[in-house]
Order: structure tokens, then C-alpha cells, then sequence
């Protein structure tokens, strides 16, 4: 029988956790190291060039060092810049993550769709192309959030996030007649990895109920259908945390759930 995969997910810190928790439910077996560039965080504070000049070269030494089978770029901010430039340097099988606008025009009932992302996301000519290419005759409202990625870290590390910032984030996405269900935001596409961290609150302060798309389980079935299915050995060594600040991880606790109960070394 093969022997269990090595998939390395990446993200600019822990918002990648959101995707690599889905990823792990559909192969538990594999061996997952997890890479934090929290040496570089936020990624929406950087402008594009940076973010290539940065990710690109990263990318390649992790490669030469953890010899995965697949590269998962489990950020938005990098994902709609680096893709191509990491195809054409290295032969690993890449999965990106951008955001999931096609499928929320498609599932809009009220053709008001909001994309909530880093402000370098909401930039990007990328996610332009895909609102020319697959709006479907919805109106997109695209919300460049400046510190909720920061705010959803610094809640995963336990820190006091207070609701009024939370909500101030949040509250461009809702656009129409509040009191008109059939005449406002029906659907907020959550553009980048960390939002998930915060789920619970962004439904508590929404200010009224929309479908949110998370992109992480499709990105998971991605995954698994590129390795195509699992054998019958498992990983035992399990997982793998790393910080490029070469920092040691003090959040082992919290972070079991997103690596499906194993404890990353
Ligand atoms: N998690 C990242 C994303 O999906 C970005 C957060 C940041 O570094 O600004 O966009």
C-alpha cells in the first residue's frame, strides 16, 4: 500500500486553520504540516509585489525541506497573486484558495451578493475577473476588512476582541432594504481563512440572517481528489506547526480541533 501522503497547508498565520480542519476530515490519514508565515502577517497590510517576492522563494524552500505531495496556499490575499508564479517554478500539485463568488451569485435569491476580504483581496484584478466572469446578474459589494484577520487571530490566542470592531468590519457587507428580505444581502462570501476562526460572531453581530460561503470543504474535496483515495496506513507522526518567526507555539490546546484531535509537534 502507498504510504500516507504529506500535504503542507499555508497561510500568512492561523486563518488556514479553517481550511486545514476541513481538509484533515477528508484525509485523516495523511501527515499535515502546518506553516504560519506570522513572520509577514498581515498579508493585507503588504502590497502585491511583496507578497510575490516573499511567498514565492518561502514556498520553494519549504518544498525542498518537508517534501509534500500537495501545497495547499490556504490564504486569499496570496492565493489570487502566487498561484501561477508557484505552478511555473515548482512541479508540486498546488490548491489554492480564492474566493467563492461564483457559487454565491449562483445562490443568491436576492442578486446581493458581498465579498468580505482583505483589502489587498477586494484589490486584486483577480477577484475583479471573477466578478465580470460569474456575478450571474448579481450586484457585488466588495468589503475590505483592515484588521479582521487580526482580530479573529487575536481571539483564537485568547485575547478580549470587543464586539463594536467585530461589527464595524462586518457592517458594509449588508447592503438594501433592512427591512426588506427580498431586497437586500442575501449571501456574504468570506474571502479570507481567518473569518472562519470568528463564525459564531459574525452571525451574532450581523444585522439581520445571510447565507455565509466558506470555500473550505470544496477546497477539501479538491485536495482529496487530486491524491485520489486514501491506503490503509495512516501517518502516525501526525502533524506539524510551524511559525516562520521560529517562534514556539504556545497555543497546542486550542489548536487540537483543527488538526482532528492529533497534538501538532
Ligand atoms: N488568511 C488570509 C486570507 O485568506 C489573510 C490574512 C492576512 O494575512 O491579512 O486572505
Amino acid at each position: 500500500m502507498s504510504k500516507p501522503p504529506t500535504i503542507l497547508v499555508f497561510d500568512s498565520g492561523l486563518g488556514g486553520l479553517t481550511v486545514l480542519r476541513e481538509i484533515v476530515k477528508a484525509r485523516p490519514d495523511a501527515h499535515y504540516v502546518y506553516v504560519a508565515d506570522d513572520a509577514f502577517f498581515p498579508y493585507g497590510h503588504h502590497g502585491e509585489e511583496e507578497i510575490i517576492a516573499r511567498v514565492v522563494p518561502l514556498i520553494g524552500e519549504l518544498i525542498g525541506k518537508h517534501h509534500p505531495d500537495l501545497v495547499v496556499i490556504a490564504c486569499n490575499t496570496a492565493s489570487t497573486l502566487v498561484m501561477s508564479h508557484l505552478r511555473k517554478h515548482y512541479q508540486v500539485p498546488f490548491v489554492g484558495t480564492v474566493p467563492a463568488i461564483k457559487p454565491a451569485c449562483a445562490k443568491s435569491r436576492t442578486k446581493r451578493v458581498s465579498v468580505l476580504g482583505t483589502r489587498g483581496t477586494v484589490q486584486r484584478e483577480y477577484t475583479r475577473a471573477l466578478i465580470r466572469d460569474f456575478a450571474q446578474g448579481c450586484e457585488v459589494t466588495l468589503v475590505g476588512a483592515a484588521e479582521l484577520a487580526s482580530l479573529a487571530e487575536a481571539a483564537l490566542h485568547g485575547v478580549e476582541v470587543g464586539d463594536r470592531e467585530i461589527a464595524a468590519e462586518l457592517a458594509p457587507c449588508f447592503v438594501g432594504d433592512r427591512d426588506n428580505p427580498l431586497a437586500r444581502t442575501d449571501t456574504v462570501v468570506l474571502a479570507c481563512t481567518h473569518y472562519p476562526l470568528v463564525m459564531e460572531r459574525l452571525v451574532a453581530l450581523a444585522p439581520w440572517q445571510v447565507d455565509w460561503i466558506d470555500p473550505a470543504p470544496a477546497i477539501a474535496r479538491r485536495v482529496a481528489d487530486l491524491l485520489g483515495p486514501p491506503g490503509i496506513e495512516a501517518d502516525a507522526a501526525g502533524a506539524e506547526m510551524i511559525f516562520t518567526s521560529g517562534k514556539p507555539h504556545t497555543l497546542s490546546r486550542a489548536l487540537v480541533p483543527f488538526f482532528g484531535g492529533r497534538v501538532p509537534a
